[in-house]
């Protein structure tokens, strides 16, 4: 197997990589899964590309997600819905794609469609490999002992509001374990979902997260970007987490997400 060129990461940590003149097209199958396997995630920058060329692209790794929340394989998060806050401009704390979706999702792709006037709404992603070793043992047993627990909000999520639904803690990738949690609001913010460990009151739980917090979003292991009109950012979604800060102005990504075959 032959090995990808070493190019300078987003993370001090060693993750993330981002492309300015080369576009996604351009790369073989084999070529982005080893700098997936390396990088975790990678950002494309103003890789105009029609949502058609982009789905044709990722159809290569596995079966994109299709449902009736999304038009084909794309869901267009406008901000419209202001409701709403995931389909609205509210924050997502740090996150895995699918877990609300009843998806086992292997591969994001968000493409920036449309981008004007707008102010923050970065989306953050952050080396989860390298952070969890911050993280105290006692943390990391709490959550292999018992994962957690995640109540959706919003009426996008196709699973129902009325129940909690439970997450590992962590997840096994090629040999490595991964954190697969979804992260709180802050008390009393417009939410998208809630969250809860079994056995621990709200101030119990709040600490455990605010270790976390730190370790995750550390600048050591977290990246922001910053949207320009056709950039593309792919991540493994199994082994990164993800978020996106509240945003005002006008724009459109569309995230595409691949479930890999067994
Ligand atoms: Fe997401």
């Amino acid at each position: 197997m032959k090995t990808v060129a070493p190019y300078k990461p987003l993370t001090p940590s060693g993750k993330g990589i981002s492309f300015e003149n080369r576009p996604l097209e351009d790369f073989s199958k084999e070529e982005i899964t080893e700098l997936l396997n390396k990088y975790h995630w990678i950002a494309f920058k103003k890789n105009e590309i029609s949502l058609d060329d982009l789905t044709n692209y990722l159809e290569q790794f596995g079966s994109v997600v299709k449902n009736d929340r999304r038009d084909g394989a794309v869901l267009k998060v406008d901000g419209g819905k202001k409701e709403e806050v995931f389909l609205g401009n509210g924050f997502l704390p740090l996150h895995k794609d699918g877990l609300l979706m009843g998806n086992n999702v292997g591969m994001v792709s968000i493409f920036c469609m449309e981008y004007n006037e707008v102010s923050d709404g970065r989306t953050f992603i952050t080396d989860i490999e390298n952070a969890i070793n911050e993280v105290p043992n006692e943390i990391q047993d709490l959550l292999r002992a018992k994962g957690m627990d995640v109540k959706p909000l919003d009426a996008y999520y196709l699973t129902s509001s009325d129940k909690w639904y439970h997450m590992s803690g962590f997840l096994e990738v090629d040999g490595k374990e991964y954190l697969n949690i979804g992260f709180p609001y802050k008390r009393g913010e417009k939410s998208s979902w809630l969250t809860q460990i079994e056995g621990l009151n709200e101030d119990e739980f709040y600490e455990v997260f605010d270790v976390l917090d730190k370790a995750v979003m550390d600048p050591k292991y977290c990246y922001f970007h910053d949207w320009e009109k056709g950039d593309i950012l792919l991540f493994d979604n199994r082994k990164t987490l993800h978020g996106r800060e509240a945003f005002k102005g006008q724009r459109a990504l569309a995230n595409i997400q691949v479930v890999f075959e067994k």
